[in-house]
Parts: structure tokens; C-alpha cells; sequence
């Protein structure tokens, strides 16, 4: 169960990773700009549910401080989405985010 809720999410992030590159490439590209943010807010709530899922299963005070940590990260993406510093680090951010997915969600699910 959360091995597949972590695939599903981690499949999201880099959906949402290449989207983003692709968006900021167009210029008409409105349909890009909502299925980046749609595939953005889909990879926030597959986190959400990973993140109760796993410190119900396995709690204790660094973990669930190490969840929210993850948290911020994604909600400071969407913080910098709504800047005009976007297209300068976005991608930096948005690789920040891929990295936090591939390493340090996959090396530490309660199995
Ligand atoms: C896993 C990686 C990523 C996630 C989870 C993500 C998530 C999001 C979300 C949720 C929004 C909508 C924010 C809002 O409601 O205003 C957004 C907007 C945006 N993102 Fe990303 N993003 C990611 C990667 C990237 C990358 C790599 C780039 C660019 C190189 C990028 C560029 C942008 C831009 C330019 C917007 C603003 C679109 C607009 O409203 O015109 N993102 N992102």
C-alpha cells in the first residue's frame, strides 16, 4: 500500500518536473500552465496522504518533524511559483523536489 501510494507519487513529480520544463518553453501555453498546476496539486496530495499514512504507522518525533520538512519544500515550490523569480529557480526547486522523492522518500518508507 505505501510502496504503490510512493510510485504513484513519485510518478507525479516527474510528470510535474518535465511538464514544468516544457511549460516555461512556450508561449502558448495555457493548457500546459493547468496541467502543470493539476499534476502539481495531484503530487502535494499523494505526499499528504503518504506522509499520515506513514507516521500513523510509524510515529515518533523526528519522523513526523522529517515529514513536514518535506512539506515546506513543496509548499515553498508553490510559494516561488507565484513569484516572478519562478523562471529562474523553478527548475531548481522543482529538482529539489524530484530528489526528495527519489532519495529521501523511497530510503525511508515504514515497510
Ligand atoms: C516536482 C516538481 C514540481 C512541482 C510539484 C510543481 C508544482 C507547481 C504548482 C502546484 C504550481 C501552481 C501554483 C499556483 O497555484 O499558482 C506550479 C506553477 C508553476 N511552476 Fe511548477 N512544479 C514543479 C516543477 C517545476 C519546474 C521544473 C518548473 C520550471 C522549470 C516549474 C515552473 C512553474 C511555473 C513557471 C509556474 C507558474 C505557472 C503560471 O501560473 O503561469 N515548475 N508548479
Amino acid at each position: 500500500m505505501i510502496a504503490l501510494l510512493a510510485s504513484i507519487g513519485f510518478m507525479f513529480a516527474v510528470v510535474t518536473f518535465l511538464a514544468g520544463f516544457r511549460m516555461v518553453r512556450r508561449a502558448d501555453h495555457q493548457a500546459e500552465v493547468l496541467m502543470h498546476r493539476v499534476n502539481g496539486y495531484c503530487t502535494i496530495t499523494l505526499y499528504l496522504v503518504l506522509a499520515s499514512v506513514s507516521v500513523a504507522k510509524n510515529f515518533g518525533a523526528l519522523y513526523l518533524a522529517a515529514w513536514i520538512i518535506g512539506f515546506i519544500l513543496h509548499m515553498m515550490k508553490v510559494a516561488l511559483a507565484r513569484t516572478k523569480y519562478v523562471m529562474r529557480y523553478g527548475s531548481y526547486m522543482g529538482a529539489a523536489l524530484l530528489i526528495t522523492w527519489l532519495i529521501v522518500i523511497f530510503t525511508h518508507l515504514p515497510s
